[in-house]
């Protein structure tokens, strides 16, 4: 079942609602206490498992939630680049959903290069976000499509290079060409950009993870094949599995995908328990 539209409606509502409550108190509002009746009307899995907890969230305060669309074999693309589509509707249409319910989606150079995205919301109703790409070494042309008159785009540029800052550039303290993530979040959040959509690619996404600053990670996982290509995550190696993140996660269908909600704020203590014991057992 599609989630029904005046439901969507209703969660954008709220989604405004829990904005203006977080640009009240920056530091964190309560999700107004009125929203808990309208909560309690909505009827789609999607609504009260993702969509609903991910609103009451973004009162909370600053919200960092990275998505990535990948193969069975952990790919976001093939190695030349190719990535159009890896997901299903239902799984893009979910991206633009998300797309609406957030402040700002950022995307690395090398993505706007090779898919040139217009990052709108245009498969969903919602406002579109302003638009962010990450280009240390301006690689992305002023023609792409992402800064099309469809809704407000920045640039983030290195402070060092002899670029000006103005109205679509944001100019950031680079070490070595790469900006800290909690740099970009910080520079994004003075623009009053507080919930962000990281959108990819794999290296965009990694940085942040590396760096613990996503709360929530949308996984959509694709019932295909890629073999060699562009990896969804590129982390640190670990020398044991008992010094790996565990962290709560669900599952939905969206079509022929699956969406694995990651909470990496939650702790999973019994599953690392249960893998403790199995490792104990064995
Ligand atoms: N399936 C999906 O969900 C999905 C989503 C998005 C993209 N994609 C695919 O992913 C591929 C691109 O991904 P990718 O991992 O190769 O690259 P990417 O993450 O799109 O872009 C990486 C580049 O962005 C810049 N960048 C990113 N983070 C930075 C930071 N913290 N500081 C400074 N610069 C930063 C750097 O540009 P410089 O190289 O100029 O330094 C970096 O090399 C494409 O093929 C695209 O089609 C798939």
């Amino acid at each position: 079942m599609d989630l029904p539209e005046a439901e969507w409606r209703l969660l954008l509502k709220l989604a405004a609602e829990a904005r203006a409550a977080r640009d009240l108190s920056p530091r964190g509002a309560l999700y107004p206490e009125r929203a808990g009746d309208a909560l309690a009307t909505l009827s789609h899995p999607l609504s009260q498992h993702i969509y609903a907890p991910l609103i009451a969230r973004i009162a909370a305060g600053p919200l960092v939630i990275a998505q990535v669309g990948q193969s069975l074999d952990g790919r976001i693309a093939t190695a030349g680049g190719h990535s159009h589509y890896v997901n299903g509707i239902a799984a893009l249409t979910h991206l633009h959903r998300l797309r609406a319910l957030v402040d700002a989606v950022v995307i690395g150079a090398s993505t706007a290069v090779l898919d040139d995205p217009q990052l709108t919301t245009r498969l969903v109703e919602g406002p579109n976000p302003v638009r962010v790409v990450l280009d240390p070494h301006r690689r992305v042309p002023r023609t792409a499509r992402m800064f099309d008159e469809a809704a407000p785009a920045i640039a983030v540029r290195a402070a060092a290079s002899d670029a000006m800052e103005g109205d679509g550039v944001l100019l950031l303290p680079a070490e070595h060409g790469i900006f800290g993530p909690a740099t970009v979040l910080d520079g994004l959040a003075e623009r009053g950009l507080r919930t962000v959509l990281i959108e990819g690619g794999g290296e965009t996404i990694s940085a942040f993870l590396r760096a613990e600053r996503v709360d929530r990670l949308h996984v959509l996982l694709a019932p295909l094949l890629i073999g060699p290509g562009r990896e969804a995550f590129k982390l640190p190696p670990l020398e044991r599995l008992d010094a790996a993140r565990r962290f709560r996660m669900t599952a939905q269908f969206l079509g022929d995908d699956v969406l694995l909600d990651c909470d990496l704020r939650a702790a999973n203590e019994s599953a690392a328990d249960a893998y403790q014991h199995a490792s104990t057992s064995r």
